[in-house]
């Protein structure tokens, strides 16, 4: 690849290493045989019945996949519904008094539902949404922080066919209003508040604000997390007493094909606005179940606990839908890692007693900052599997995991994926392959990918290229599955993918290696990885941009020891704005318009961006101001001299 091209912005980690599946593991492993590969491969598609016969359908598929494609139709002609494979399955084959969910909350309580006792909680809520009027495919916007309503609620929508969106709590009302008008989305369950860090987060005032910048009417069910009574007003509705009301009131679930939707979650592209991704009921289910099985190896007598925000894909997959379809006791927990100690994480594994954790690397890196002595206080023999998700883990990290967490007993799974894909699609077999700290794997069985380079042929191991997935897969998203154009129109560094029938760019770099495992090197297009979410420069640049003062604002990735990567913002400014005056503002502008998280770490005022000479502002060079890189060539600059003020400014500040 030429030496400016995009993907070629790190040296791929060493991954000489190899590190077995410990034999334990294997023998009592969901998949422990090699041959898994090649079956899936002699008999794709109709491998994936593996993965549709782990759930109960209401009508049988005809094809496990219909349709030439695209469109494709995964579990064709099948009919089911998600909360009925989530729940009654469950309680009709005598799991029901095992626990479904177990919560801790933030202010160190915990509660536990049986089966019985969420397939109860899930039909009252259902049935009260539907005396509200929700309609069998309307949008209900659930817009809670980890308690276990949130879960209740998702699947009340499943359970009467109606997709939820769930918007993560920690959006800004700006972020609720613009997710909610896209979805047309008349149905709103949120919380009067919470807590954050020991500081009250006022949700309720949020959703007020956004339900104001909407032109249309809203539904709103209020949960009382902060426990004083909320003061409600007309469209407005307590969850306790709705509940309270429809006490013992059951639903039929809703029969809904398998590429009927299932939810919308909203992720961030490189376009200004978020793209609501659909996720379908029979495919999507099918592939979290399968990978969750096989990769995560849950067992229903498990205690399995994945630490992503359900506001996130991640928990969805396999907070949510996964570990209940496999009928196992999936674990909620509300607050951050550091409090009220920074052995929390750890007194949490100990105390339930833990089988399985799913965290992310920029979690990880905090854990190992803090030192081994807070999980050395702690009995952790309870894990028999770790994971990790989000962005790539460096080998330091994962090894830190695997020695300090697993004991070196456990299999640790680096497992890509994407908010699109809906579930894993990338990373080992725990009990069938060798793990090499650093790479994620190969791809699983029955998935196409690839690393191709910009003639989108595949590339030498070694070298770096995009990561291409080259088959449908049953987790792939309904906006694909009908629109052929849909991730065309985002626009971006691309390879030609003329090569395939279909294929679909991930916006990843990659490379591979002999074996066939793919390392990630991080997205191509203009999308951040903050501690394992995802920004658009462009949404967080707009909103920048909006500040008065500010003449014209770029926003890159920096280097960040724990996030991963930083929002860098280089801001210049209108004549007489004041520096520190803007700096506040811009802080809060971003707040407003995503939420905290999206905050700059930190901001460069700069007399001018650095610009082609048609105007395009210079980002790649943006980047390597912010790594402290050589900059090269600077001379197809229309204003090479503000390289010099740049670097300088970086150093003050
Ligand atoms: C992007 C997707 C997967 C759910 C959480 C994030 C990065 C994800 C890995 C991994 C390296 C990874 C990619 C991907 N990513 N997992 N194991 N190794 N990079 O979902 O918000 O849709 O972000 O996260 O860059 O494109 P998302």
């Amino acid at each position: 690849m030429p030496s400016d091209d995009p993907v070629d912005r790190s040296a791929s980690p060493s991954v000489d290493e190899t590190v077995d599946p410990p034999p334990a593991f294997v023998e009592q492993a969901n998949v422990a045989d090699e041959s898994v590969y090649d079956e899936f491969a002699a008999d794709w598609p109709d491998c994936w019945a593996r993965a549709g016969d782990l759930l109960d359908w209401d009508r049988e598929y005809d094809a496990v996949l219909g349709g030439e494609g695209p469109p494709f139709r995964w579990f064709d002609g099948g009919e089911l519904n998600a909360s009925y494979n989530c729940l009654d399955r469950h309680v009709e084959s005598g799991r029901k008094n095992q626990v479904a969910l177990t919560w801790e909350g933030r202010l160190g309580e915990s509660r536990t539902y049986s089966y019985l006792e969420l397939y109860r909680e899930v039909n009252e809520f259902a049935a009260a949404l539907r005396d509200l009027g929700v309609e069998e495919d309307d949008v209900v916007t659930l817009y809670l922080p980890m308690i276990p309503e949130l879960p209740i609620a998702m699947l009340a929508c499943a359970r009467i066919g109606a997709p939820h969106s769930v918007v993560f709590a920690g959006f800004s009302a700006d972020a609720l209003a613009t997710r909610m008008d896209d979805a047309d989305s008349e149905y709103l369950v949120t919380c009067d508040g919470y807590y954050r860090r020991g500081a009250p987060v006022h949700q309720k005032s949020k959703a007020d604000n956004a339900a104001i910048g909407l032109d249309h009417d809203v539904t709103t069910v209020v949960v009382d997390r902060l426990g004083d009574g909320t003061p409600l007003t007309d469209g407005e509705h307590d969850y306790d007493q709705l509940v309270g009301t429809h006490r013992g009131a059951t639903v039929e679930p809703v029969s809904r094909a398998a590429t009927d939707q299932l939810f919308l979650i909203y992720t961030s592209g490189t376009t200004g606005e978020p793209t609501g991704v659909r996720h379908t009921t029979g495919g999507y289910l099918a592939h979290v179940a399968w990978t969750a099985r096989s990769v995560l190896d849950v067992k229903p007598a498990d205690t399995y606990w994945c630490s992503a925000d359900i506001g996130w894909i991640t928990g969805h997959s396999y907070t949510v839908y996964a570990p209940l379809a496999l009928g196992t006791t999936t674990m909620l927990y509300e607050g951050t890692p550091d409090y009220p100690e920074k052995d929390r994480v750890w007194e949490l594994i100990e105390r339930n007693a833990v089988d399985v954790f799913y965290t992310a690397p920029t979690a990880i890196r905090a854990f190992m900052k803090w030192g081994e002595k807070h999980p050395d206080r702690h009995d952790l023999s309870s894990l028999r599997l770790l994971g990790t998700v989000g962005e790539p883990i460096n080998p330091r990290a994962w090894k830190w995991y695997h020695e300090h967490i697993g004991n070196g007993e456990c299999p640790v799974v680096d497992t890509w994926w994407q908010t699109e894909t809906g579930g894993m699609m990338v990373t080992t077999l725990p009990g069938v392959d060798r793990m090499k700290p650093g790479a994620a794997g190969r791809p699983l069985p029955g998935i196409g990918a690839e690393v191709v380079d910009g003639d989108g042929e595949p590339v030498d191991p070694g070298e770096s290229g995009y990561l291409v997935l080259t088959d449908p897969w049953p987790g792939m998203p309904l906006s694909m599955v009908q629109d052929e154009d849909w991730f065309a129109a985002r626009g971006s560094t691309r390879p030609s993918l003329d090569r395939f029938d279909w294929a679909y760019f991930t916006e990843d770099g990659a490379t591979v290696d002999d074996d066939g495992y793919v390392t990630l090197l991080g997205r191509v297009d203009d999308v951040l990885n903050v501690s394992g979410h995802r920004f658009g420069t462009t949404e967080i640049e707009s909103a920048i941009a909006d500040v008065d003062g500010v003449a014209e604002a770029a926003v890159v990735a920096g280097p960040h020891d724990l996030k991963g990567e930083a929002v860098y913002a280089y801001v210049s400014l209108a004549d007489g704005a004041d520096r520190a005056e803007i700096r506040t503002l811009v802080d809060e502008a971003v707040e407003a318009a995503i939420g905290p998280i999206a905050v700059p770490d930190v901001v460069v005022f700069t007399p001018d961006l650095p610009k082609t000479r048609s105007g395009k502002v210079m980002r790649r060079l943006l980047e390597s101001v912010a790594r402290g890189e050589d900059l090269g060539d600077t001379s197809a600059l229309r204003n090479p001299e503000v390289v010099g003020e740049l670097e300088s400014t970086l150093d003050d500040d």
